[in-house]
């Protein structure tokens, strides 16, 4: 998820637009990675007043922090409770996924090693998704600025936080954690339309107008976050937002919501509250189509 901030921070020349195979050399240095805010934990967060946490919590972003300096992830060592967190949400979602998650997520999570057992660390996520499609996740310490997020994708790079919520809320989180990263996210990287995709929606963040960027984080939400897909005949989940949390994807398939065909058009103009449980959803034909409307989309900026 973003922050609304709409500051530039990546100078390096960009790959190119079909650069699909981002080397190491074509990468910039991680620790030339500038934010202008990292969202510190919220006063609403669960955790907000529990000093055990915090300092966990600080601990974890640490070694994000780190990995900027080195270059070099740090796995965590997460603790018991930690894991029990993990296992509690995860075999939650895993039912629902089975019910509303498309065929290909379900074996995206299987390739990545994504279990209900234990939480999955970046280093080998990164390892398979580096054999999959050339997608890398890079530590971060919390939200970041909606353009600086957005660029590194361009890198097929995705900023993933790796500490996990507060144990009194397992079914909410106000900010990304593991769960959201690593159950919503990170599996859809295995999908190399999606994978091209979210690196167009990078490429275009860093070229964007202030206001085209409005429209990328608009694009973003109602994809990336909340994406309905069209599966043999079916509809399925395959947005971040919706495969992480339990009260979404029920909502998501229920009687309130108003789920439509995806219309580029439609959806950069369509304002969303990211506090509320969303009332309009948009549904992808395939994510070869999404790939495309993209790239054509992304091609048309700085021409008018
Ligand atoms: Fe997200």
């Amino acid at each position: 998820m973003l922050t609304d901030a709409t500051t530039a921070t990546i100078d390096e020349p960009a790959a190119a637009l079909e650069n699909f195979l981002v080397t190491d050399e074509d990468l910039p240095e991680f620790r030339d990675m500038k934010f202008e805010d990292i969202n510190q934990l919220d006063l609403d967060h669960p955790g907000a007043s529990d000093e055990e946490y915090r300092e966990r919590r600080d601990y974890i972003a640490s070694l994000a922090k780190r990995f900027r300096e080195t270059g070099v992830i740090t796995d965590v060592d997460y603790n018991p409770r930690e894991q029990r967190v993990w296992r509690y949400v995860t075999e939650e979602l895993a039912e629902l996924h089975e019910k509303h998650a498309s065929p290909f997520y379900l074996k995206a999570k299987r390739d990545l090693g994504i279990t209900t057992v234990r939480i999955p660390q970046l280093t080998e996520m990164n390892r398979r998704l580096k054999e999959l499609t050339g997608f890398r996740l890079a530590p971060i310490e919390g939200l970041v600025e909606t353009r600086a997020f957005l660029s590194w994708l361009s890198y097929r790079v995705m900023l993933s936080t790796q500490y996990i919520r507060h144990h009194s809320r397992p079914d909410y989180t106000p900010e990304p954690d593991v769960v959201h990263e690593s159950i919503g996210h990170i599996p859809m990287f295995t999908n190399s339309n999606f994978a091209d995709f979210s690196q167009f929606i990078g490429h275009g963040a860093r070229i964007a107008s202030d206001k085209q960027l409005e429209e990328l984080g608009r694009l973003y939400w109602f994809t990336v976050e909340f994406g309905l897909a069209e599966d043999e005949g079916e509809i399925k989940a395959y947005g971040a937002g919706l495969l992480s949390s339990f009260g979404e994807l029920e909502h998501a398939f229920g009687d309130e919501v108003e789920r439509r065909p995806f219309n580029l058009e439609q959806v950069i103009n369509m304002p969303y509250d990211y506090s509320e449980m969303q009332s309009i959803l948009y549904v992808i034909p395939s994510y070869s189509y999404l790939k495309e409307v993209t790239r054509k989309y992304i091609e048309s900026f700085g021409k008018n």
